[in-house]
């Protein structure tokens, strides 16, 4: 679980990051969501970058 407050799964942000959300207040308002306590910002923040940077290897190699 990511967000207790929101009852949030890794996949759920991985999701949310992979369909364009860069920022846990935009992946979980894209989950129907609001951020409440925000102590899960930090490790949401690092799946999305982990997401993002790996959507981003996999263009690269598209591309090449
Ligand atoms: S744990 Fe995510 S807002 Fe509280």
């Amino acid at each position: 679980m990511v967000c207790v407050c929101n009852a949030i799964r890794e996949c759920d942000v991985r999701g949310a990051a992979r369909n364009g959300a860069a920022t846990p207040c935009k992946a979980y308002r894209a989950l129907g969501r609001q951020p409440r306590c925000g102590q899960c910002a930090p490790f949401a923040r690092a799946i999305i970058d982990d997401e993002r940077a790996a959507m981003s290897s996999v263009l690269c190699q598209d591309a090449a």
